[in-house]
């Protein structure tokens, strides 16, 4: 595969977004795994129906409103710590091969830009508190798309951004339906298994699968 340009999907793929939950595992107690789950499976829930429901929300609205599911799902948490787990979110951590494999491909002349349903400011934050902000030539929100992923409008943002065809960029997550997405709009697709979870959307697959980014330049 040969691309001018690798898009990256943020959360999930360069950003860990249990790490929020992780970092509070001690006061929130032994359900943080499970609350963790639910606060991100409902927050990529509410994307989808505002987007199907023609209903404009932010990014941070649909974070906050699952978070809020997660904690009445899982029986409720202590005092302060919705407020914590909030603003661990605006700090995720990069998993660890992220700043490497992005400089490695940079030094090989590729551009790089994040596609995310983020927030402008909640991208901000995550790309500057992971120390990896200078590493991209393009840090796009789909919020000018007033809908969210995998909206095709919001995978065209990336190709005006650059003025080159889809199938000269490589776009990259760990989350299969982006995947789908982006295959389905013409883009190259590399699907970042993390955690070995089985294939989907068999019409729609994936170019290249590999289980973290270094995949990418080895
Ligand atoms: C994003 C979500 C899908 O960063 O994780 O766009």
């Amino acid at each position: 595969m040969t691309a001018e340009v690798y898009v990256f999907d943020a959360y999930g793929t360069l950003f860990d977004v249990h790490s929020a939950a992780a970092r509070h595992a001690g006061e929130i107690g032994e359900s943080w795994q499970n609350l963790s789950d639910i606060w991100r499976t409902k927050q990529l829930e509410y994307t989808w129906v505002r987007s199907l429901a023609g209903r404009r929300a932010t990014f941070w609205q649909v974070t906050e409103e699952a978070l809020d599911f997660a904690i009445a799902a899982s029986g409720g948490i202590g005092a302060g710590l919705r407020e914590k787990l909030l603003a661990a979110y605006r700090e995720l951590d990069a998993y660890a091969e992220v700043p490497g494999v992005l400089g490695a491909l940079r030094q090989n002349g590729a551009k790089l830009a994040i596609l995310s349903n983020g927030d402008p400011s909640m991208l901000a934050d995550a790309v500057r508190s992971a120390g990896v902000a200078d590493l991209f030539d393009a840090v796009l929100s789909v919020e000018p798309a007033g809908i969210f992923k995998p909206a095709p409008r919001v995978y065209e943002l990336a190709t005006s951004h650059f003025g080159i065809p889809a199938r000269n960029m490589s776009f990259q997550s760990s989350n299969r339906w982006d995947i789908a997405g982006a295959k389905a709009f013409g883009h190259q697709t590399v699907w970042i298994n993390r955690t070995g979870r089985p294939d989907e959307y068999a019409e729609l697959a994936p170019d290249l699968v590999i289980s973290d980014l270094r995949g990418l330049v080895s």
